[in-house]
């Protein structure tokens, strides 16, 4: 039997300080010069590593960018994304499928790669292992900002960085001491997301407009009465236009989704 949540009901019996710390995300773009020690640095890459990792592969490594210079190039790669020069630390996240080659030369066998398979299984590592690492910074009181946008310049990415084949930037990573307090993001409605053994999304539309309306609500809060656009407006908006196309051909080109 699943024990479902009364969400009718108060749900601070369930809030434990983990699910406090989670439900209190929001993305940081603004830190402090307060520096982040190395020490904590290292802590939450291996907190990123404690996550779980599709077939015990480890797919993921992460490229920390210390240097002034490489980061104020990929600020401007990023579509001029200040914060990428200015968080006391920065990351980025690769699917890396390059050490397993090594190891099967190392045990004289020869790796089949280029699977669509492989290309899911590191880049969902990527995934489990930075909001790992994410969640335990947030703990700690430092607060972040995902980049996805060093992929609008992909290539010039792995070329600074000196990634080779069989490894892929997949996003960037800002973290600092938090200087700006951003309310909560509001997320679409519990069963728009959350299905009962069938998909079935006869109710989304009313649920949608009526989260609409929230983040409505959001936007106008939070741009002191500048900016009002619904969710629907956003995701239209976007996704009538084209998004990144370079990505499949840099991705083969790196021996990634070839069969
Ligand atoms: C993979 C990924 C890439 C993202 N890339 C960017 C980015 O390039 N720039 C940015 O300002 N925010 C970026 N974000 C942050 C999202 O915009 C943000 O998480 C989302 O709007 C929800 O807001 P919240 O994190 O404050 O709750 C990214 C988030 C993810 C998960």
């Amino acid at each position: 039997m699943l024990a479902y949540i009364d969400l009718t009901q108060p749900e601070e019996r369930i809030m434990n300080q983990t699910i406090k710390l989670l439900r209190g995300h929001r993305s940081i773009r603004k830190f402090t010069d307060q520096p982040v020690p190395q020490a904590l640095v290292n802590e939450l890459v291996a907190t990123g590593q404690a996550a779980s990792t599709s077939s015990f592969i480890q797919g993921c490594s992460v490229v920390q960018v210390n240097r002034p210079e490489d980061r104020a190039k990929l600020a401007v790669w990023s579509g001029n994304q200040r914060y990428v020069e200015e968080a006391p630390v920065f990351l980025v996240f690769c699917a890396d499928m390059k050490r397993h080659q090594l190891v099967c030369d190392m045990q004289g066998t020869e790796m089949l790669s280029g699977y669509a398979e492989q290309f899911i299984t590191a880049t969902v590592d990527c995934g489990l292992f930075a909001q790992n690492l994410m969640a335990a910074a947030e703990s700690t009181g430092l607060g972040g900002c995902y980049i996805g946008g060093i992929r609008n310049q992909i290539a010039k990415v792995a070329a600074l960085l000196d990634l080779p084949d069989l490894v892929y930037p997949v996003f960037g990573m800002c973290l600092g001491y938090p200087d700006q307090d951003p309310i909560l993001r509001p997320r679409l409605p519990l069963e728009v997301v959350l299905k009962q053994d069938r998909y079935d999304d006869s109710g989304d539309r009313a649920a949608i407009a009526d989260y609409d309306q929230r983040v409505k609500a959001y936007y106008l809060e939070r741009s002191g009465g500048k900016r009002s656009m619904t969710w629907s407006e956003q995701m239209s908006g976007m996704l009538m236009k084209e998004i990144r196309p370079h990505m499949l051909e840099f991705l083969k080109k790196r021996g990634f989704l070839l069969r």
